[in-house]
Order: C-alpha cells, then sequence, then structure tokens
C-alpha cells in the first residue's frame, strides 16, 4: 500500500509521509530514548493475518464476535469457540513477522528503551526479537482452564486445581497429573481438550468479549505510558477499552503521539503527526528518519 500525503487535519495535525515530518518534531523524538510502540491487528496485517474491523476482509465483518469470542458462547458450545479459534491459530503459526516488526525490534536493539504495547495476540513482536512486549489481549497459542464463573460459584468451597490453577470441576484432582501435561496440549483440531489434573475445558489464554485484562499487564502498560517521551500508535481502530486510551493517556501527559494506519482514527486529529500508510511500509522508513545512526 502506497504512503500517501494528503491533508492538514481538523486538530493541529498534517497527515504526513515519513520524508514530510516536521524537522522540529523530528529533532524532538531524536533526543526522545523512551519509546512506546503501540500495536493493534493492522500492524499484522502484512504478514497475512486478518484484521478484525476491515470492512471486507476482518474476521468480524463475517462473524459476530459476540457468538464466538465471549466467555458466555465458549459456555454455550465450546466446540464451535474451539474452532474458530483453531482455524486462526492456523494463520497465525503461518504467518511471519514482517518488516514493521522487525524494524521496531531493532531499535530496542540499537539501544532505545522500546517497549511495545500490543493488543495482538499472535507473537509476532517476540518472534521478530522484541524483548519489551506486553500482550494486553493475551497470546492465541499459550491455553489456560475456562473458568465457568456460575458452576464454581455454586459450589459449596470451589477447589483450586494444582494443574492449572482454575476451579476444578472433577471432585478430586488427580495426583499423578502435572504441569507439563497441561503445557504439552496445544490449540489443536479435535474435540476440546481438558485440563489433565482436574477435568476443566481448555480455552485459548486470550482476553474477550466482557473479560477483564490481567491487572499485571494494564498496570505494566499504563506505567510504561506514563513513562514513554515517544509513542507511536500503529495499525489500532482504537475501539476496544482500555487499550484505545493508552494513546491518550500519553498525550495528556505531554509525550508526542505519532499515529501510523491507513484510515487515520479520531487520534490523527490530535496527535503530532499522522501518517497515512502500512506499518511494514512505514515504520523502517520512519524510524531510519527520525533516529538515522541507529537504524
Ligand atoms: N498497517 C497499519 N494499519 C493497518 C493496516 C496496515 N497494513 N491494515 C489495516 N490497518 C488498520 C486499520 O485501518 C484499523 O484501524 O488496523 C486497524 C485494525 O483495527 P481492528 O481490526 O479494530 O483491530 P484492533 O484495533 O487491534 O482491535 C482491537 O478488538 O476484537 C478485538 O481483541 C480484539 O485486540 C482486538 C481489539
Amino acid at each position: 500500500m502506497p504512503i500517501t500525503s494528503w491533508k492538514v487535519g481538523a486538530g493541529n495535525t498534517a497527515y504526513a509521509m515519513p520524508s514530510t515530518l516536521d524537522p522540529r518534531l523530528i529533532a524532538d523524538l531524536r533526543a526522545m530514548r523512551r519509546v512506546v510502540v503501540f500495536t493493534g491487528a493492522g500492524m499484522s496485517a502484512e504478514s497475512g493475518i486478518p484484521t478484525f474491523r476491515d470492512r471486507l476482509s476482518g474476521l468480524w465483518a463475517h462473524t459476530d464476535p459476540m457468538e464466538i469470542a465471549t466467555p458466555w458462547a465458549f459456555r454455550a458450545d465450546p466446540q464451535r469457540v474451539w474452532d474458530w479459534h483453531v482455524l486462526l491459530a492456523g494463520a497465525v503459526c503461518t504467518a511471519a513477522p514482517n518488516a514493521g516488526h522487525a524494524a521496531i525490534a531493532a531499535l530496542e536493539q540499537a539501544g532505545l528503551e522500546v517497549t511495545v504495547i500490543t493488543q495482538n495476540i499472535d507473537d509476532l513482536h517476540r518472534r521478530a526479537g522484541s524483548r519489551e512486549v506486553i500482550e494486553l489481549h493475551g497470546n492465541l497459542l499459550r491455553l489456560t482452564s475456562f473458568v465457568d464463573e456460575e458452576a464454581a460459584f455454586a459450589a459449596a468451597s470451589p477447589t483450586i486445581c494444582r494443574v492449572c490453577d482454575g476451579y476444578a470441576v472433577w471432585e478430586h484432582c488427580d495426583p499423578w497429573a502435572e504441569r507439563g501435561d497441561l503445557a504439552a496440549i496445544g490449540l489443536r483440531a479435535g474435540p476440546v481438550p481438558r485440563c489433565p489434573g482436574c477435568g476443566a475445558l481448555l480455552r485459548p489464554d486470550v482476553v474477550w468479549f466482557g473479560e477483564p485484562l490481567a491487572v499485571d499487564a494494564i498496570e505494566a502498560a499504563w506505567n510504561a505510558v506514563d513513562r514513554c517521551e515517544a509513542l507511536i500508535a500503529v495499525g489500532a481502530s482504537l475501539e476496544v477499552e482500555p487499550a484505545a486510551s493508552l494513546p491518550w493517556r500519553a498525550l495528556a501527559r505531554g509525550a508526542r503521539v505519532i499515529e501510523v494506519n491507513p484510515a487515520p482514527t479520531a487520534l490523527a486529529a490530535e496527535c503530532h503527526a499522522a501518517i497515512r500508510g502500512a506499518a511494514a511500509e512505514v515504520l523502517p522508513e520512519l524510524f531510519a528518519r527520525i533516529w538515522p545512526t541507529r537504524c
């Protein structure tokens, strides 16, 4: 997708190409050492993983997320939800990090303090070499046990399984089961697996609609945003909270904020620069322009 430069935004933002960024902004950014890169599904689009909300190709264009990505959907039809995630895992496992992921990892390796805060569940930032990665919405390829809140709280004193740390389904956990038995189970086609210790159904360790984010993940994200001098928001529609608030929080705290997206969001009108283009094309060029000695 070509990088295009076009109009002046409603706020103080001019849509820019990396080559037309305001030299004063570049000078500011060049002096900065603490950078957050905040990413959404568009970051992995050029790796072949579909986004969620793109009108034609997005996952939610063909599937109602309420039927596939909520705890209630899993409770009602675990096999359907499992099978859908297995298909997505197929796309994730065959995907490779793109030039954008690589550019972010290279920036960290060049000595900047880079924290990646991602909504993506595909692990491509880590596979590209980024070390400081906060996965706000979990990781598709990791499994956890499904906590059926209704059943758990109906029991007089629910047992916690020592293998999966969830509410045990069987009255007595299997004394021979080990954590390693659980780790060996993957997101593969077939019947929904169960925890070998307690019989609880297993599910991908991702955050579905209606579920809270892991407290340590969102706290780490807030800390990184509050410390950063610059935040670059890439490929995120900013429609899902609390992740969507992070770029705004950085702006409010005085950080320089840049958006990279072929379809600018509301942030574009308020941030310091909005670059209309695809992540894999824009990021290597953008970083080379801002930090030429490090890229
Ligand atoms: N480069 C950069 N951005 C792109 C590209 C690309 N090649 N292609 C598409 N985009 C942009 C789109 O314009 C859109 O703004 O990526 C964004 C994708 O938006 P969503 O599909 O809504 O994905 P995301 O913002 O990550 O969704 C947030 O919603 O369904 C939940 O849990 C899911 O983490 C996800 C959350």
